[in-house]
């Protein structure tokens, strides 16, 4: 499973990526609306530091117009996926980049038939959003699940990246469906490897060679 951060922050991006467990990146405008500066260098360098997928997302909302942003985004850095919203004009667009070769992350999907639609759009990645399905009460993950069969069977090739991820209960239900990628915000990502025990055992293990007064030399 590969594992995106859900970021427009350079300096967590860059800590966090010390790890060399990050394959990618999504941003999205109210991410990006966040951070001072130039939003085509803070881009850039994302894609610097991450060689990973690097999702930009376009704002327009005619097809058009998408096309006219993406090839604007596609030249900040080789490694940017275009990032369209699952509308009509967003299918035609993400069709057309497709077929030139641009690759696509279709996102706000809240839907299977959504998911379907981007897929023979030739969508790269598909990306529900699960969190804000639960927000409404509805079920995010089962539409992980939904989607995972959905692709499995017509053999449709489209990565299933799932998005607003809120809980490590998230990240333990998808990962056991099996979507291909996960983006998590950097606050998750601490919990992905922190565990109580681990602390707790370390420190009586630690303390335990101490007192040996042995060394590994
Ligand atoms: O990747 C999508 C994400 O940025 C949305 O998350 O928590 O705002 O629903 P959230």
């Amino acid at each position: 499973m590969k594992i995106f951060l859900d970021s427009s922050d350079i300096s967590e991006i860059k800590l966090i990526n010390k790890s060399g467990l990050i394959d990618g990146i999504t941003t999205n405008p109210s991410l990006l609306a966040k951070q001072e500066g130039n939003f085509k260098k803070i881009l850039k360098t994302i894609a610097t530091e991450v060689k990973g997928p690097i999702s930009a997302e376009v704002t327009a909302t005619h097809s058009n117009k998408m096309i006219e942003e993406a090839k604007i985004l596609q030249k900040i850095a080789k490694n940017i996926v275009i990032k369209i919203p699952l509308t009509l004009d967003g299918l035609i667009a993400c069709k057309y980049l497709t077929s030139k070769k641009f690759k696509v992350n279709v996102t706000l999907c809240f839907s299977p038939s959504q998911a379907l639609l981007a897929a023979k759009a030739g969508a790269t990645f598909i990306s529900p959003f699960i969190g804000r399905l639960d927000d409404v009460g509805e079920n995010g993950v089962q539409l992980i699940q939904d989607i995972k069969t959905i692709y499995k069977n017509y053999n449709l090739k489209t990565e299933i990246l799932a998005a607003s991820i809120r809980s490590l209960d998230h990240v333990r239900q998808v990962m056991q469906i099996g979507a291909d990628v996960i983006t998590i915000p950097p606050k998750i990502f601490g919990d992905l490897y922190r565990h109580e025990l681990t602390d707790k055992g370390l420190e009586s293990f630690l303390s335990d060679w101490k007192k040996s007064g042995k060394q590994i030399s």
